[in-house]
């Protein structure tokens, strides 16, 4: 037997059982490398005559070729046989029940707010925010509510300060002035946020919400007022009809001034809005008072215009059916999932992102 058919004879029967990818390449510089034997035994043809030569290196040709084509379909074998046994191993099973996780709600009032919003920046209001510690002045003073005026007092402020210099603010009306005191007329805004009085009862908490409204132009009348707060209130309740009644108040920052109230019914339980001679107070307003113009550099012979506050957290247990206004702010996770919003799921009074 020849050489060659030696090497070939030994290395097929080898290849037969090899399957490892270390042993494979082992066997391949044993054949093909350097010093390896086919290598070899082409180094040997130089001392052949040119027939013998010819026969021998077409014989060592096929041979050569044979056993790399060998070696070449075992490696893949090798790495497919790999890539299965990771497929196997780390398979997947779709059968497992699903993690639990808790999704978060999104809390009445914040929601609440997201549809205040939305609803009047359709008729050209833009937000406005302000600080939840306020100073004296802009809470009161500005607001044409003097030192000793009795309306301090009845708002049961919390004091920061010995001086009674900073507080927490009692309504969200400061916002109107810093606005004005730091843009030109006209001014078309609303302000929602935190407001905080030392109050505590079914429907009083401490800390409370509201949205102030102003509007400040050349030629802004107690119609638009009332035109306002009536498209607000039926897209808000998402009624037709609504009953609105405008009761005189006092407010030292309007003239004249009023509070709200809509007429609603119980039927089974349920607070029907826009029906009933059930009424209920939902807000102040009036006519911005000259001097609060003054205090802000705002001309009051050229511009005028309205505001109003809105008690949020009233609207949120109306529209929403909650009874206890507490437990807004009890942060109780089974109260939240119950009365929450889901983030995914947009309601129809949420226009800002359904249209
Ligand atoms: N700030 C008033 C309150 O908290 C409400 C109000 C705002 C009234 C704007 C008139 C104008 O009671």
């Amino acid at each position: 037997m020849s050489d060659i058919i030696k090497i070939k004879t030994e290395y097929l029967n080898k290849l037969k059982n090899v399957s490892d990818l270390k042993e494979i390449n082992q066997i391949k510089s044993e054949l093909f490398g350097k010093s390896g034997k086919i290598s070899d035994e082409f180094k040997k043809l130089g001392s052949q005559n040119s027939e013998e030569r010819k026969k021998i290196s077409s014989e060592l040709n096929d041979t050569k070729s044979e056993l790399q084509n060998l070696i070449e379909k075992k490696i893949k074998d090798i790495e497919i046989n790999e890539i299965n046994l990771k497929l196997k191993n780390e398979r997947i099973d779709v059968t497992l029940p699903e993690r639990t996780f808790n999704r978060g709600k999104i809390h009445p009032v914040s929601q609440v707010i997201d549809e205040i919003s939305s609803i009047f920046s359709e008729i050209g209001f833009s937000v406005e925010e302000g600080p939840d510690v306020e100073n004296e002045y802009n809470n009161f003073t500005a607001l044409n509510t003097p030192e000793s005026h009795p309306a301090r007092d009845m708002h049961d402020t919390f004091y920061l300060d010995k001086n009674k210099k900073f507080l927490l603010r009692t309504h969200t009306s400061p916002v109107q002035v810093r606005t004005m005191l730091k843009g030109k007329p006209p001014f078309k805004i609303i302000a929602p946020g935190r407001t905080y009085r030392s109050d505590s009862d079914q429907t009083h908490a401490p800390m409370f919400h509201q949205v102030e409204g102003l509007h400040i132009d050349k030629n802004i009348n107690m119609a638009h007022l009332k035109g306002c707060l009536n498209y607000f209130i039926k897209e808000f309740f998402e009624v037709d009809k609504i009953k609105m009644r405008f009761r005189p108040s006092h407010f030292p920052f309007t003239e004249p001034s009023a509070e709200v109230d809509i007429g609603y019914e119980m039927k089974d339980g349920k607070i029907i809005i826009g029906e009933g001679d059930q009424w209920l107070e939902i807000l102040g307003c009036g006519m911005v008072h000259p001097n609060v113009l003054k205090n802000v550099k705002v001309n009051p012979s050229k511009y005028q215009g309205y505001a109003f506050g809105i008690g949020i957290d009233r609207l949120a247990m109306l529209k929403y059916g909650i009874n206890d206004l507490r437990a807004f702010f009890e942060t109780d996770y089974r109260w939240l999932s119950h009365f929450g919003f889901d983030p995914l799921d947009v309601p129809s009074s949420y226009r800002g992102l359904s249209r």
